[in-house]
C-alpha cells in the first residue's frame, strides 16, 4: 500500500468540518479587519525565498522543497506565505494603490522539517499581510487581529510576547555587540552558528542545538541598543496594546527564524501542545519589498498555523460547532418510489436543503439505518400509498413524532421546522 508521506497529513470527512470552522472564523477576522484575500502560487522560483526569507535562516539553508523543473529553473514550494504576497505586491504594481493595502491569505506551506506533534512537511497558515504603513497603530491592528482571531476560536492559555529587533541602523551595532559575546565561544557552536556569526550573527540566537541555545542564554539584548526612532515606535505599540488592556510580555530572546523581519516581532504561545508551541507568529519587514526589488515600502503581517490550532483546541477541549447533517433522509420502498425520493431530494437540493436519498439498492429498514447514522433531522419513507396521495409521513427524529405534509408542501414544511 502506498502511504501517505510523512510529515502531510489527510483531513478525513469526519473531520473536515473543523478545519472549515477555522477558515470561516479566520475569514470572519479578516472582513472586520478589512482585508482582502489574496492567492499566490504554491511554487516560486527559488532567488524569491533565499532573497526574501534569507540564506542564513533554517527555512532556506535545510527546509525547503526545491526542485528543478523541465525547463531548468530552480523552483521551490512556498514554506511561508509572506514571501509570495510581497512578490505579487511589487510585480502588480500594488504600491500605486491607495495606502495601507491590507490582503490576508490561507494556504499551504512546505517545510521538510523533522515531523512531530505540530510539525509537520505540509501544513497550512491564515495570513495577513499589511502594506504601505509604518505607523504603530498598524502594528497594533496587526497583533489585534491575531488576537482577535485566537478569542473567536475561543482559545484559551494563548500568551503574547512581543519584541523590537530594531532597524538597520541599530541592528549594525548590536551585531557588533553580539560578535564580541560569541567570539569567545566560537570554538564550542555548532558549524551553523559559526557560518553564521559572519553572515548574520543575530540567527545565532536562533539556533536549536542545546550547547547553543546555552551559550546564546547570555548574549547582549537587542532592546538594549534601539535607536531612538525604534524605541519610540516600539512604545507607541505597547501603549495601544495597553490602552486596549491587551496581555503581553517583552522577550528579548524572540528573534524569529526568517530574515525579513525589523522592528516589531510577536508570538502567540501556548504551553499545551509540547515543544511546538508557538500557534501564531509575525512582525514587521520594513526591507523586504525594497529587497526584493520594489519601492521601499514598510510592512507587516503575521502567520497562524492550523493544524497547531486544531492540535491545540482538541487538547484543550475547546468546542467545536456540529458538523451539518441532512435536513432529511428520503427512503424508497420500491423502483418507482425510489425514482420519486430521487425527484423530490432533487427539487429540496435546488432550494437549498441537504436531501439524501438511498445509493445503496438496499432495504427500507437499513435504509433507515444509515439516516440515523448520517444524522438526517427527519426522514420519510415512500411507497406505493405514498406515490397516490403525494402525501408523505415525515418523521421528526429529535422528538419522534410524525406528520403528514403534501409534497409539493415539504420544503415550506422542513423550513418551518428546522427552527
Ligand atoms: P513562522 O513563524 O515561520 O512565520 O510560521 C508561522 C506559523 O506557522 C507558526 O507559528 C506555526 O503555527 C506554523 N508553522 C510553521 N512551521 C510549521 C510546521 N512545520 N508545521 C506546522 N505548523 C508550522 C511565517 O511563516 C511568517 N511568514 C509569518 C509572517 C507573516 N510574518 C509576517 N507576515
Amino acid at each position: 500500500m502506498i502511504n501517505v508521506p510523512r510529515g502531510t497529513k489527510d483531513v478525513l470527512p469526519n473531520q473536515s468540518y473543523k478545519w472549515q470552522y477555522v477558515e470561516e472564523t479566520a475569514r470572519e477576522v479578516a472582513r472586520v479587519f478589512n482585508l482582502k484575500e489574496v492567492r499566490t502560487p504554491t511554487f516560486e522560483h527559488t532567488e524569491l525565498f533565499k532573497r526574501g526569507v534569507g540564506e542564513t535562516t533554517d527555512v532556506v539553508n535545510k527546509e525547503m522543497y526545491t526542485f528543478e523543473d523541465k525547463g531548468g529553473r530552480s523552483m521551490t514550494l512556498k514554506p511561508e506565505g509572506t514571501a509570495g504576497v510581497a512578490r505579487m505586491f511589487i510585480e502588480n504594481g500594488l504600491a500605486s494603490s491607495p495606502m495601507p493595502v491590507k490582503t490576508f491569505y490561507i494556504t499551504p506551506a512546505f517545510r521538510y522539517e523533522n515531523p512531530q506533534a505540530g510539525r509537520l512537511r505540509e501544513f497550512h497558515q491564515f495570513g495577513i499581510e499589511v502594506f504601505g504603513s509604518s505607523s504603530p497603530e498598524t502594528d497594533a491592528e496587526v497583533i489585534f487581529a491575531a488576537s482577535s482571531f485566537l478569542d473567536k476560536l475561543k482559545i484559551k492559555g494563548v500568551k503574547l510576547e512581543i519584541n523590537s529587533i530594531g532597524c538597520r541602523i541599530c541592528r549594525n551595532e548590536y551585531n557588533k555587540a553580539l560578535k564580541n559575546y560569541f567570539a569567545p565561544h566560537l570554538e564550542e557552536m555548532c558549524a551553523n552558528c559559526r557560518s553564521r556569526f559572519d553572515k548574520n550573527p543575530l540567527r545565532m540566537l536562533d539556533c536549536k542545538e542545546e550547547k547553543c541555545k546555552n551559550i546564546a542564554k547570555g548574549a547582549p539584548k537587542i532592546t538594549d541598543y534601539l535607536c531612538d526612532d525604534c524605541k519610540k515606535h516600539f512604545d507607541g505599540v505597547r501603549s495601544l496594546l495597553d490602552a486596549e488592556g491587551l496581555e503581553y510580555t517583552v522577550n528579548s530572546n524572540i528573534v524569529r527564524g526568517l530574515d525579513y523581519y525589523s522592528r516589531t516581532v510577536f508570538e502567540f504561545v501556548s504551553t499545551e501542545i509540547g515543544s511546538q508551541g508557538t500557534v501564531c507568529g509575525g512582525g514587521r519587514y520594513d526591507g523586504l519589498l525594497s529587497e526584493l526589488g520594489g519601492n521601499p515600502l514598510p510592512a507587516i503581517g503575521f502567520a497562524a498555523g492550523i493544524e497547531r490550532l486544531l492540535l491545540l483546541m482538541e487538547n484543550t477541549g475547546v468546542p467545536f460547532p456540529e458538523d451539518s447533517v441532512p435536513l432529511i433522509y428520503l427512503a424508497g420502498m420500491d423502483e418507482k418510489s425510489r425514482a420519486q425520493a430521487f425527484k423530490i431530494a432533487a427539487g429540496l437540493r435546488g432550494n437549498g436543503v441537504c436531501a439524501e436519498v438511498d445509493h445503496m439498492q438496499r432495504s427500507v429498514k437499513a435504509q433507515l439505518k444509515y439516516a440515523d447514522k448520517t444524522g438526517a433531522k427527519f426522514v420519510a419513507v415512500i411507497g406505493e400509498s405514498e406515490l397516490e396521495s403525494s402525501v408523505l409521513n415525515v418523521k421528526k427524529m429529535s422528538d419522534g413524532t410524525t406528520s403528514a405534509v403534501k409534497i409539493a408542501e415539504l420544503y415550506s414544511y422542513l423550513c418551518k421546522e428546522d427552527k
